[in-house]
């Protein structure tokens, strides 16, 4: 019985050294100490040991067992030591590796010059409106005293979805749309950015589809010198320097009167040259008093209230402040061109 014990001391000794995973060692705590184990089955025997000896070799068979516990549970503890060294080896990330570098997008130049614009009027109370680009001819015409057949209709060939509806050719149409949500109440006072829509073939100045930003301020006593001091304020700002403005006569059927705004050159400050076509000044928008009879349409007292507005193109106000020649440079997705935007 003795020599039993021993061997299988030294057998369970072997057998938990030489295990290297900790599965093994699970199967090694069952053939040993468990219920069918090998241990147990010697202990089995114990009934036909003699009374004087059983002490002995009862002591014996637990101090194996404890050992074997031992051994087992030092051999488990390294392994799962093991388990954890080994996983944190391979999952081991090299912190001083230099970092690849991330493409990182920039702002397009049209949404750079939208969001200083919209920066800018916010900035001065203004609110930012929105309205479909697909428009009904009403507001995109009639509501703006433009009816069938005026001529005025030529200077915006448009696209037509049916004979009452198309691809607005302006931004106008907010101007109505804002104020009939406004039912009468003022102050108005909201810029409307967006695409519009004409056909025009494509060439350095044309595009079929850009953008406007649209104004409209409608109060008691809104009077010409509002829309000149608050425009000029604007293009100041939009151009970050110091200007000279001048508003030339202009025809539009939904202002009267009508005008357009000229800026002293930005490039060579009204000397003449190449960008102002010797002119000294450069035209960026077209602006005037609200026509009564849009006002009335749109549900506003004429006698009580007037108002300016006003229409500009982004597009035209990117070629100028970055010195781009050509306006298909801001519709054909060249990332050799846009990537020289990346700071803006
Ligand atoms: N809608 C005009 C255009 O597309 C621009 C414009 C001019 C808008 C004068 C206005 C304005 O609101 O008062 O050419």
């Amino acid at each position: 019985m003795r020599e039993r014990l021993e061997a299988l001391r030294k057998e369970a000794e072997v057998a938990i050294q030489a295990a290297d995973d900790l599965e093994q060692l699970r199967d090694l705590r069952v053939q040993y100490l468990g219920k069918k184990g090998e241990l147990t089955a010697v202990l089995r025997g114990m009934k036909d040991v003699s009374a004087e000896d059983r002490p002995v070799i009862g002591g014996l068979a637990n101090e194996i067992r404890s050992q074997i516990e031992n051994l087992l549970a030092e051999k488990e503890t390294a392994e799962r030591e093991a388990a954890l060294e080994k996983r944190l080896a391979a999952e081991a990330i090299d912190v001083t590796l230099a970092a690849r570098p991330q493409p990182l997008g920039g702002m397009h130049p049209i949404t750079a010059v939208v969001e200083q614009i919209e920066d800018i009027f916010t900035g001065m109370g203004f609110v930012v409106a929105e309205g479909p680009e697909v428009e009904t001819d009403r507001y995109n015409f009639e509501a703006l005293n433009l009816p069938q057949d005026h001529p005025a209709r030529d200077m915006q060939d448009s696209f037509y979805i049916t004979p009452e509806i198309l691809l607005r050719t302006h931004t106008s149409p907010v101007q109505v749309r804002t104020m009939e949500e406004k039912e009468g109440q003022v102050p108005v006072k909201i810029i409307c950015p967006g695409k519009v829509y004409r056909r025009d073939d494509d060439d350095a100045t044309h595009s079929h589809q850009f953008y406007q930003v649209e104004g409209l301020v409608v109060d008691r006593g809104i009077a010409m010198s509002e829309l000149h001091g608050i425009l000029a304020a604007f293009a100041e700002k939009m151009f970050g320097m110091a200007l000279e403005t001048r508003l030339r006569p202009s025809y539009f059927p939904f202002t009267e009167p009508s005008v357009e705004m000229d800026i002293s050159c930005i490039k060579c400050s009204g000397k003449g040259c190449r960008m102002c076509k010797q002119t000294g000044w450069i035209e960026i928008l077209g602006a005037g008093m609200v026509h009564p009879r849009v006002l009335e349409g749109a549900g506003y007292d004429s006698e009580r209230y007037t108002g300016f507005a006003f229409g500009m193109g982004p597009d035209r106000i990117a070629l100028l402040k970055y010195g781009i020649d050509d306006i298909r440079h801001l519709y054909t997705n060249d990332l050799k061109f846009l990537r020289q935007f990346q700071s803006v």
